[in-house]
């Protein structure tokens, strides 16, 4: 049933440094946060209590005053964005006041600046590596400056540059916003499990991560604004998560953290399956199927689409970056037409 995307595509691994854009800190009363900093987060520290203090604050200005709720699209790179054409189009379409864009890009890689849509949206971004807990970290200040940046934003879609969208943006808006769940893959029986349990050590994660309670799934998630508070607000499980591995090659942090965080948290809240199609079939060191130009056709398109759940698969990948013709070719009349 599941194919298990156990196995990451590292080509977004890498990232990014972020910066403090914001500088006064201001501790909710509310705040559950503990005031110890973890090592490598020092510098984020004051973006993860702002974001988590700012929220509550935010959703009663939200309902009186900004009634319309948008999609936060998060892209986690470490190259060019070589489909911003194909997802300026996806953008240009839709009403404006709904999505916002957050660019986290890993600060060693010179990236060309994208236009429209994309322009000035990077975040302040810290290096990433594939196989190492810098993905989630990534991940995780990509959901705070979102959370932090507009009160409006009700849904974090985490895409990569190798990512393309399935359907218009009114579509995509239309289904998560009919659901209001969180779409995130959370699979509790792989045969890798145990490998990927004990790659920090055999006890390393007890006793708040008990091997029972141990998750994997794609890293490719929605979440909505409630999971993505649950996300930055946690130090427990983060501090287990961040340890290094002995073993590269049966770590992968960003598979597990999040499906192993929200089933612990809200099981219900979440689908268990992703909304992000990638395709696993004859993949070798971890690395998904890479769809190529001469494969684009809109029959591909109607294919990667169809899904075994309630909703049709959202976005997919990964294409390699000359696919971007054929895509648009047949963006306007395949892909956006709904
Ligand atoms: C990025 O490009 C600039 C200007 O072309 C160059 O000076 C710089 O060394 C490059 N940095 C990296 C990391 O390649
Ligand atoms: C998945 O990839 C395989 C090659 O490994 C290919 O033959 C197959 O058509 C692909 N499936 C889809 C749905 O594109
Ligand atoms: C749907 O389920 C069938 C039967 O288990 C399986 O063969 C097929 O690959 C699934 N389709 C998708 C898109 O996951």
């Amino acid at each position: 049933m599941f194919s298990t995307p156990f196995v990451l595509s590292f080509s977004l691994l890498l990232s990014l440094p972020i910066l403090f854009l914001l500088a006064p800190r201001i501790f909710s009363p509310h705040s559950s946060l503990p005031p110890i900093p973890l090592p490598d987060e020092l510098d984020d520290l004051s973006l993860f209590n702002r974001a988590a203090s700012s929220s509550s604050l935010s959703r009663s200005h939200l309902s009186s005053s900004n009634p319309k709720l948008k999609i936060a699209f998060l892209f986690l790179t470490n190259s060019d964005l070589h489909f911003s054409p194909l997802w300026n189009r996806f953008f240009k379409k839709s009403n404006k006041n709904l999505y916002n864009i957050y660019i986290h890009a890993d600060p060693s890689v010179n990236i060309t600046s994208p236009s429209g849509a994309f322009a000035d949206k990077f975040i302040s971004s810290k290096r990433t590596y594939r196989a190492s807990p810098t993905l989630v970290s990534a991940a995780r200040r990509l959901l705070a400056t979102a959370i932090l940046d507009d009160p409006a934003n009700a849904f974090f879609a985490l895409v990569s540059q190798h990512c393309i969208p399935l359907h218009s943006f009114r579509y995509v808006y239309n289904s998560l916003f009919t659901s209001r769940t969180s779409f995130i893959e959370i699979i509790s029986k792989d045969p890798r499990l145990w490998k990927r349990y004990i790659a920090r050590g055999r006890y390393a994660m007890t006793p708040e991560v008990p091997f029972d309670r141990f998750r994997v799934g794609s890293q490719f998630f929605v979440l909505t604004r409630k999971h993505a508070l649950v996300v930055i607000k946690d130090r427990k499980l983060w501090k287990k998560f961040k340890k290094p591995c002995y073993r590269s090659d049966e770590c992968y942090p960003e598979e597990h953290y999040f499906p192993t965080l929200l089933s612990m948290q809200d099981p219900n809240g979440c689908t268990h399956y992703t909304l992000t199609r990638v395709n696993w079939t004859g993949t070798t060191n971890g690395h998904p199927y890479t769809y190529r130009p001469n494969e684009v056709s809109p029959q591909l398109i109607h294919q990667l689409r169809e899904s075994n759940h309630s909703e049709s698969y959202l976005f997919a990948r990964k294409f390699s970056p000359d696919c971007l013709r054929p895509l648009m070719k047949i963006a306007d009349p395949v892909i956006f037409r709904d």
